[in-house]
């Protein structure tokens, strides 16, 4: 079987033409994804030069046939800024210091199956994704898994944003996860069960891992934690269509997606593309939220709209699916001497706590429809 691992493996011998290192010890192999008849991914390169290319293209071709006869598409693209500077941390050796972190799950010599993963668990998996960043994805997660809750569902949060994640804070969450043994038991908070790695990483100190780390920890999240019975499982994702998502994609094959989008054109264009990764992945949208859609005076109850109108419903329309809430822009009036304080998310009697419960509804009857 064609692996992520294997696939790394053999890349191992092509080498970065510039710096004379390989592609994969200085994470250069990107976007890596597997499918039946095809393997494709990005290599970022110092220079981006015609002869490098092609000599890079047809080597790494040459050794991926040896494993697999799917066809092999390379996308070339030139570092960003952000991968010069850490290879040249990693190449001034600063990538073997280990990241500032108390003790994240570990791998077990001998891996526990992860039986939430196995299709007759009846967890239902859905990640929430968005073409670009900030469009509220993770406010989404958090209080469609509360709405979720509400409506007396078990539900689970995997924080998968690894670099960017921010689930603790908006939930207010202030304690660590219990480790009993070689298990994590998931913080609770509203009635949710919640994972992130900001709960392993020390006074927020930057997450430096890349590539197959990330793969890793992704897969312990759900291998070394305690999750106990759960009826649905979300999945913050990190903004646009990189390794994480592909991570998730392929190790949840039967995740379903919802799509966050602003009624801004150029914003839910962007969706789109999330969007069609998640139908080539062959990935069910359960549908698209539009986000931020409108500001409603609070005197006149007027609507204005202040990022455009229509995107959501548009995004819907091209990927087939239901557009399934508008939610305005608003605030949640929280106060932190509250003893459930917790920033993102809407008490259910207002006006937005009452359209996540919609939501959840709506997502409860799709996923019953279709099991
Ligand atoms: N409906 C809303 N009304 C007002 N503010 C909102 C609304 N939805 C989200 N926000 C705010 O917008 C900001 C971005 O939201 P959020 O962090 O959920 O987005 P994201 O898509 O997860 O971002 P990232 O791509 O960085 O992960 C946050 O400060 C959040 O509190
Ligand atoms: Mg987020």
């Amino acid at each position: 079987m064609v692996t992520r691992e294997r696939v790394f493996e053999i890349l191992k011998k092509v080498k970065e033409p510039e710096l004379d290192q390989s592609l994969v010890s200085l994470n250069l192999v990107r976007d890596l994804m597997i499918r039946e008849q095809s393997i494709n991914l990005t290599v970022a390169l110092s220079k981006k030069e015609d002869a490098t290319v092609q000599r890079i293209e047809k080597e790494i071709k040459e050794l991926l046939s040896v494993l697999t006869e799917s066809q092999v598409h390379i996308r070339f693209r030139e570092m960003t800024d952000f991968e010069r500077k850490e290879v040249q941390s990693k190449l001034a050796g600063g990538a073997k210091e280990a990241p500032k972190q108390s003790q994240p799950p570990q791998p077990h010599t001998q891996p526990i199956p992860a039986e939430i993963l196995k299709e007759e668990s009846g967890v239902q998996f859905i990640a929430i994704a968005s073409g670009k960043g900030g469009v509220g994805k993770s406010t989404v997660t958090v209080n469609l898994a509360v709405a979720l809750a509400r409506k007396g569902k078990k539900v689970g949060i995997i924080d998968a944003d690894i670099y960017g994640f921010s689930i603790p804070d908006m939930m207010g969450i202030e304690n660590r996860p219990e480790v009993k043994g070689n298990t994590v038991i998931p913080v609770e908070r509203h009635g949710v069960k919640v994972i992130s790695m900001g709960f392993f990483v020390e006074d927020n100190a930057p997450v430096i891992w890349r590539g197959p780390m990330l793969g890793k920890m992704l897969k312990n999240f759900f291998t070394e934690v305690e999750w106990g019975d759960l009826d649905y499982m979300l999945l913050d994702l990190p903004p646009g269509t990189g390794d994480v998502a592909l991570d998730v994609h392929q190790m949840i094959p039967q995740s379903k997606e919802v799509i966050v989008t602003t009624p801004h054109a150029t914003a839910s264009f962007v969706a789109a593309r999330a969007g069609s990764m998640a139908i080539n992945t062959k990935h069910e949208i359960l549908g698209v939220v539009e986000n931020m859609s409108y500001y409603q005076c609070g005197s006149c109850g007027e609507k204005d709209y202040v990022f455009g109108k229509g995107g959501g419903a548009r995004l819907a329309e091209e990927l087939n699916t239901d557009l399934l809430a508008q939610i305005p822009l608003g605030v949640p009036e929280n106060h932190p001497q509250e003893p459930d304080f917790s920033p993102s998310i809407y008490k259910k009697d207002t006006g937005i706590g009452k359209t996540y419960l919609e939501v959840a509804e709506n997502i409860i009857q799709v996923t019953q429809k279709n099991g």
